[in-house]
């Protein structure tokens, strides 16, 4: 019997407020797979997200999620949004936050407090973040929060997880090391990642296949692929240069729709055209 793929998008595009987002989407994500989900502001990476999610819905094609239909593989998939801000005072502390994970879901039973409990210190312990289980989330580093989401995401075991940028406003020694506990998650409970990021390089390492979005259009692969000029120049409907340096990848737009540069987390102001970006 074949296993059916986690994601299976067919011919779906997505139209909000009378505009097209998301258009032609045909693709599938094998089980198990780790996948970067790259593109400029606006290509339609949270969108994408959403409609995985069921939250919003195809105006044309299918979508399935697991071999089910889209929406009934919800509770399947465990999600960390992107941005989250706390304020200091937040009465929440690092474990509650953790907890929501639980509390999200539709059991139609309540867990047990204890067997709670337990679970949301094993994924505590689990993301490494057991010494600021009491800490108030407001106060604690953008690293850190970062790592209860995961925690929070992961706390039902879901066979798919969705990662909405969770680099940004991280340093490059937590970025790198919230890449490799998502790894290493993914990998022992064969869990398959999309992993949504500007920048592609700190993903290399890791990444079976790459989702490159631009202008609401997606092309999917290996990064030897799909990280080609003529694979993006098409995507982009203009001239797109990629560069190798130091095995480093930088994908260079003439007329690009994001005027900087996104490199190891860093965004240098650079208005001139042509502007790398990602
Ligand atoms: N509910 C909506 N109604 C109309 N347009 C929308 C809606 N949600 C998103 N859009 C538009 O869809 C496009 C894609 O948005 P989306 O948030 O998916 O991009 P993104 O790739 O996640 O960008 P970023 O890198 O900034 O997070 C944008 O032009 C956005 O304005
Ligand atoms: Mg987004």
């Amino acid at each position: 019997m074949s296993v059916e793929p986690a994601i299976a998008m067919d011919q779906v595009d997505v139209v909000l407020s009378g505009h097209t987002i998301l258009r032609a989407l045909d693709f599938s994500i094998a089980r198990g797979a780790f996948v970067g989900v790259i593109g400029p502001n606006g290509a339609g990476k949270t969108t994408l997200i959403r409609l995985i999610l069921g939250l919003i819905h195809p105006s044309s094609g299918t979508i399935r999620v697991l071999g089910m239909p889209v929406g009934k593989g919800r509770r399947r998939i465990g999600y960390v949004p992107q941005s989250f801000a706390a304020d200091p005072d937040l009465p929440l502390r690092a474990k509650d936050l953790v907890g929501l994970g639980l509390d999200g879901e539709r059991w139609g039973f309540a867990l047990p407090s204890r067997s709670r409990q337990q679970r949301i210190q094993e994924m505590l312990d689990r993301v490494g973040a057991s010494a600021y289980a009491n800490e108030p989330v407001g106060t604690l580093s953008g690293g850190e929060r970062q790592r209860l989401l995961i925690a929070q995401a992961l706390l039902t075991n879901p066979d798919i997880l969705l990662l909405d940028e969770p680099l940004s406003n991280l340093d490059i020694r937590s970025g790198r090391e919230i890449i490799e506990l998502v790894d290493e998650i993914a990998r022992e409970r064969q869990v398959t990642v999309l992993f949504v990021a500007h920048d592609m390089n700190p993903l290399l390492a890791v990444m079976n296949e790459v989702l490159y979005l631009a202008q609401g259009r997606a092309v999917v692969g290996s990064v030897d692929d799909v990280v080609q000029p003529e694979v993006l120049s098409r995507l982009y409907g203009q001239p797109v240069d990629v560069l190798r340096v130091h095995g480093r990848i930088l994908v260079i737009a003439s007329d690009s729709v994001v005027p900087f540069t996104h490199f190891e987390g860093v965004a240098h102001g650079q208005p001139s055209s042509p502007s790398p970006h990602l």
